[in-house]
């Protein structure tokens, strides 16, 4: 079996890492249970390219279960839990071509390696493998029966691909399912991001100006838990309805250029480019924290804060200290790529269970209905989202009311007013 991992002997510790997050995943659990008996997908290759946790493991290890060969590559050069990749090839027999810190050329060599099994369905976040198989290999993504994508960005992409006209298979878009988004963008991006700058720095949140650049989803779910940590939390936005609803839920709402003067630590969420930029850096305060939890690390203008810089060193692990002409120092984490992933371990597994089992399901509903599917990007079937928050309700021992008959017929009609 070909693999590029960093190191074998982590794989008990992946391992056991592994079984943990499992625990927490009971709603992937079931579905895995009924994979297991019923082999959806036998016979099929799937290739992946997703964050390489503990909780990817998981999903890895359902979709072999339901019968398919799955071949595995990290999204992201910073993301991958090393001992997790060892951990799959030792034990899992899953071929993974991911190792944490690896360059450029070596994460997209290790994009070709999954690309080149010649996969039935693909799984994508952010959608580099979905556009290099595209571009570089026209003729296997026409053999391709759908596949699907994880993140915001990469869906906005996949959509422009289908605009385009040049998408050759019908896309899933995972990240618009309500029990992705909602949870997994929100709960997941907000903890996980203050964990993340909590590990790097050791710093203290309470009674800092901590600046969250977007609030979409993600953006929602840092500013919350910032919040609860008690800083003075500061939004910035592009678009008037979430500047609303940002000023309504409590925080300051102001433009870059004056949060800028104030933050002590700054956030970007908003899947855009250069949305801290040098007339931003030429303002901040000495000791300023800079981070990026947008998919791509191009959300901060590190070129700029490159050039601006007389000095620069690695002062703790994944915290970059830069010193700008006149003295000031400011710090970047986790070189400006997802500092949830790259400074701590990603989102927590009870959301991932759910982003996950809409990535298991999905799988199986285009095995069933790629021939009824165009080249396009769609949502995940309602019924397949309803099933899930049914799932982790019951997971959590939550239950709830159903409509009685009456209410069925009154929702329904019209005839009955004041
Ligand atoms: P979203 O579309 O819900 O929110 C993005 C927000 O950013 C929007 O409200 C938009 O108006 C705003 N925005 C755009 N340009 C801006 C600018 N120049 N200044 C201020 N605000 C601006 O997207 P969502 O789901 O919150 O995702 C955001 C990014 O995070 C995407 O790149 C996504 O792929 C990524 N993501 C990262 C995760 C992680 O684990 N770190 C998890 C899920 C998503």
């Amino acid at each position: 079996m070909e693999y590029h991992v960093k190191d074998l002997s982590l794989a008990q510790e992946g391992k056991s890492r592994i079984e943990w997050a499992e625990k927490d995943m009971p709603v992937l659990r079931s579905i895995r249970e009924s994979f297991s008996r019923e082999k959806p997908l036998k016979g099929i290759r799937i290739s992946a390219c997703l964050h390489v946790t503990t909780e990817t493991a998981n999903l890895v290890i359902t979709l072999k279960e339901g019968g398919a060969e799955v071949y595995l590559t990290a999204s992201n050069p910073l993301s991958t839990q090393d001992d997790v990749a060892s951990a799959l090839v030792k034990y899992y027999q899953v071929p993974v071509f991911a190792i944490k810190g690896e360059d450029t050329e070596t994460y997209y060599t290790h994009l070709h390696q999954v690309i080149k099994e010649e996969p039935h369905i693909v799984i994508d976040d952010g959608a580099d493998l979905i556009s290099t198989l595209h571009k570089d290999y026209p003729e296997l993504s026409m053999k391709v029966l759908g596949g699907m994508e994880e993140t915001t960005t990469g869906v906005i992409r996949l959509k422009a691909m289908a605009r385009q006209g040049v998408l050759k298979f019908p896309i899933i878009a995972v990240n618009d399912a309500y029990t992705k988004h909602m949870f997994d963008n929100r709960y997941g991006t907000g903890q996980s991001t203050i964990d993340a700058i909590m590990r790097a720095t050791n710093r203290l949140i309470a009674g800092s100006n901590f600046v969250v650049a977007g609030y979409g989803w993600c953006g929602k779910g840092v500013a919350q838990r910032a919040k609860g940590m008690g800083a003075t939390v500061i939004v910035t936005e592009v678009d008037p309805i979430k500047a609303l609803e940002a000023k309504m839920d409590g925080f300051l709402v102001m433009p870059m250029m004056e949060a800028a003067k104030l933050g002590d630590f700054f956030v970007t969420v908003t899947g855009n480019t250069s949305v801290i930029r040098e007339e931003h850096f030429k303002v901040m305060k000495d000791g300023a924290i800079i981070s990026n939890a947008g998919h791509f690390n191009v959300e901060i203008d590190i070129l700029a804060l490159e050039r601006m810089s007389v000095k620069k060193r690695e002062i703790r692990k994944f915290v970059e200290e830069y010193e700008l002409l006149d003295g000031r120092r400011i710090y970047l984490l986790a070189q400006g790529r997802l500092v949830n992933l790259a400074s701590a371990e990603g989102h927590p597994a009870s959301v991932m269970d759910m982003s996950f089992a809409n990535q298991a399901l999905s799988a199986r509903y285009i095995l069933e209905n790629h021939d009824k599917l165009q080249k396009n990007v769609y949502k995940v079937p309602d019924h397949i989202d309803r099933q899930i928050a049914e799932l982790k309700l019951r997971s959590m021992g939550v239950h709830i009311d159903s409509l009685t008959q009456e209410q069925v017929t009154y929702l329904s009609s019209w005839e009955v007013g004041t």
